[in-house]
């Protein structure tokens, strides 16, 4: 069995959608759900879907090993589901290819520190983008610069807001995030 921890801030839809996805798989399943923030969504998502789950703050992130411990004994794969803050160098070295984010933009567009969430789909619209769309990639030291996995693209009209593309980003997720970790699990074995 392949064991899954997932890293969220927020809201957690990609998070229950990959908890449900592999709720019946006999390969994959998903351990825990972390946020560094105790009052997110996602830690309720989780209770609720009945996977065990807790938070941090930036002090034991970044300097103890209380993340690093639980990834270690729970993890083989972490899944940043909207998950805001920089992983330690700590992390990214003990889990190679092994840290996969999902990002809503075509990287290397509108990537980078201060580039999530509808900050992106403003600055897609305000540029009149003809595209836009979803990355999956491994994560490195730098944000949003660990090679890609998975891009798919979507069309952005002259008309659209940015919660337009917002919407259409968040169907893309929907359907392809959990396949695409599916697809990389299966594929390294082991
Ligand atoms: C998702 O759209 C994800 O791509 C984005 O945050 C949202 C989280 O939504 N991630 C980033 O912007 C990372 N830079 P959710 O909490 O409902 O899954």
């Amino acid at each position: 069995m392949k064991r899954i921890v997932i890293l969220a801030s927020g809201t957690g839809t990609n998070a229950e959608n990959i908890i449900k996805y592999f709720e019946n798989s006999s390969i994959i399943s998903v351990t825990y759900v972390l946020s560094n923030k105790k009052e997110a969504k996602v830690l309720k998502k989780a209770t609720r879907l009945g996977v065990a789950n807790g938070y941090f703050d930036k002090n034991s992130f970044r300097n103890t090993n209380n993340v690093f411990t639980i990834l270690k004994e729970r993890a083989d794969y972490i899944i940043l589901a909207g998950f805001l803050w920089k992983i330690p160098l700590k992390i990214i070295e003990a889990f190679p290819n092994k840290i996969i984010n999902i990002h809503p933009a075509l990287l290397p567009k509108y990537g980078g520190k201060g580039m999530y969430g509808m900050h992106i789909h403003d600055a897609v619209v305000k540029n009149r983008e003809k595209k836009s769309g979803i990355t999956i990639h491994y994560v490195n030291e730098n944000y949003d610069e660990g090679a890609i996995i998975f891009q798919k693209s979507v069309e952005v009209l002259v008309c659209d807001t940015a919660q337009n593309v917002a919407n259409k980003i968040h169907v893309l997720e929907q359907e392809n995030f959990p396949k695409v970790i599916e697809k990389v699990i299966l594929k390294n074995g082991e």
